[in-house]
């Protein structure tokens, strides 16, 4: 029953409903297939041949609209934007003359001739597809046809981290001809100006660690073999917002550099506690200077990041350092004031020796002498008398001999020197002092190490 009447629905429908069953078109669009299908006429048009052929060479007018650029990859050296492309060239061969444009199905571009433009200095790059190729086609009545698509492409960028983290990096989007030198193919943006900034819309989707601060648009001429390439490129200027890595790493890595410090003020003999300090210290700048390269490409050049972190390591490294010769000294000093004591008894034998001294002959010291090498007064085993006849003992340095070598006059200096400085820098006052001193020199110094690194970003 049910298969008859559907039947009869039919036969009654095919008779009364014309216009939903069979030849549905209306008279619009049966004049609209009709203009083309008459332009489109494979005899007439050959989607082979460029427009224009044999004339001067095709202009594409290049714009594009960024939705959202996702992200910077510096160890990659790429950054991947999501646009709508624009593409407007003149195709005399399809004016149609009617009094609106006409919005063709992107499958006529099988039809016609379209340029064959590409991204230079992609990596990889797609067309959206869903739910079907997110492109759209224009044609106006003078046979200007408008292309638009929506593309995402990942593109080469040279990145520049010298000035990490307070860089700007110009990252290209170079569009070209594949096929077709400048003579078959020019291109031009559609603006007249070198900015862009018209192709961004204001709420545009940006990473959060840069921010887009310049389009500059140019014309290219690429020379290959095939020819002279003609192209547009757009150079987008990103700065990084710094502001995270400002606290982190010149933040935290200042305070370590700090908390060193403190050691200077803990007590001399308190050997863990110091030396605790001072590894615990270095550790963490190591860390940070770690963590802060671990999303970094292992580039050639030292960035300033590195500069800096180095630096705070380095001062950390050297308030160790500071302490390590305060123990040495205190440790010397201890030695020198056995030695002296030693030396004090040793005077007092020797004063009962005195009158017993053979190379020391009215008031002139004898001196000891040997063929090759220097000579030199050896006090520390001899003794002077004094006026007041007490017998003086010293290991001091006195001046050489006036007939010695020249090399000998050195010796002697550079040992009196270290003598010297020696005898100053033994006493107790000298090494606390390094402390005190020290505490005072390394903040001044590291301020103006950090001076200076900040010169680095101007
Ligand atoms: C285009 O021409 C048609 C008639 O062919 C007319 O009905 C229509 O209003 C015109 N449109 C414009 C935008 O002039
Ligand atoms: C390409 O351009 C260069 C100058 O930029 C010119 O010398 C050369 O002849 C050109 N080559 C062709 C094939 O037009």
């Amino acid at each position: 029953m049910k298969l008859i009447a559907l039947i009869l629905y039919g036969i009654v429908c095919s008779l009364l409903c014309p216009r939903t069953f069979g030849r549905n078109r209306n008279a619009k669009s049966e004049a609209m297939s009709q203009v083309l299908s008459r332009i489109l006429d494979s005899q007439r048009y050959d989607s082979r041949l460029r427009p224009n052929y044999g004339d001067g060479p095709v202009v594409v007018t290049i714009g594009f609209w960024i939705l959202s650029i996702e992200k910077i990859d510096v160890v990659n050296m790429d950054f991947t934007i999501d646009i709508f492309l624009r593409q407007e060239w003149n195709d005399k061969r399809l004016g149609h003359g009617l009094n609106q444009s006409i919005t063709l199905n992107p499958r006529v571009m099988k039809e016609i001739w379209v340029p064959d433009t590409y991204f230079v200095n992609a990596k990889t790059g797609s067309l959206h597809r869903v739910t079907t190729p997110n492109m759209m086609l224009m044609l106006t009545p003078a046979g200007v046809l408008k292309y638009n698509a929506r593309i995402t492409i990942k593109a080469a960028c040279p990145i520049d981290l010298r000035k990490f983290p307070m860089d700007s990096q110009i990252c290209p989007l170079i569009l070209e001809s594949y096929g077709y030198n400048n003579k078959h193919i020019t291109y031009k943006w559609e603006l007249s100006g070198t900015d862009g900034k018209t192709f961004v819309p204001s709420g545009v989707r940006l990473m959060p660690n840069y921010k887009l601060t310049k389009i500059h648009l140019s014309l290219t001429m690429n020379v290959y073999v095939t020819g002279n390439f003609s192209g547009v490129r757009a150079e987008f200027t990103f700065k990084r917002s710094y502001s995270y890595f400002l606290i982190i790493m010149y933040g935290t890595s200042s305070v370590i550099v700090a908390v060193s410090w403190m050691g200077f003020v803990v007590p001399l003999e308190q050997t863990a506690a110091r030396i605790a300090l001072g590894i615990t210290s270095l550790l963490t700048e190591v860390t940070i200077l770690n963590m802060m390269n671990n999303s970094m490409p292992k580039v050639s050049y030292v960035k300033s990041s590195d500069k800096y972190l180095i630096g705070c390591f380095g001062f950390v490294f050297l308030t160790l350092v500071e302490y390590c010769a305060v123990l040495l000294l205190k440790g010397k000093q201890k030695q020198r004031s056995i030695q002296e004591h030693d030396i004090a008894i040793k005077q007092e034998n020797a004063k009962s020796r005195v009158a017993e001294q053979t190379n020391w002959i009215n008031g002139t010291l004898l001196t000891t002498e040997e063929e090759n090498s220097c000579r030199y007064l050896d006090l520390s085993s001899s003794v002077t008398t004094s006026n007041d006849n007490s017998v003086i003992l010293t290991s001091e340095f006195v001046e050489p001999a006036k007939d010695n070598k020249p090399l000998c006059q050195i010796k002697y200096r550079v040992q009196g020197f270290i003598h010297r400085a020696r005898k100053k820098i033994l006493t107790n006052g000298f090494i606390l002092g390094m402390d005190e001193y020290s505490f005072k020199l390394f903040p001044v110094a590291f301020a103006m190490y950090t001076t200076f690194c900040w010169m680095d970003y101007l």
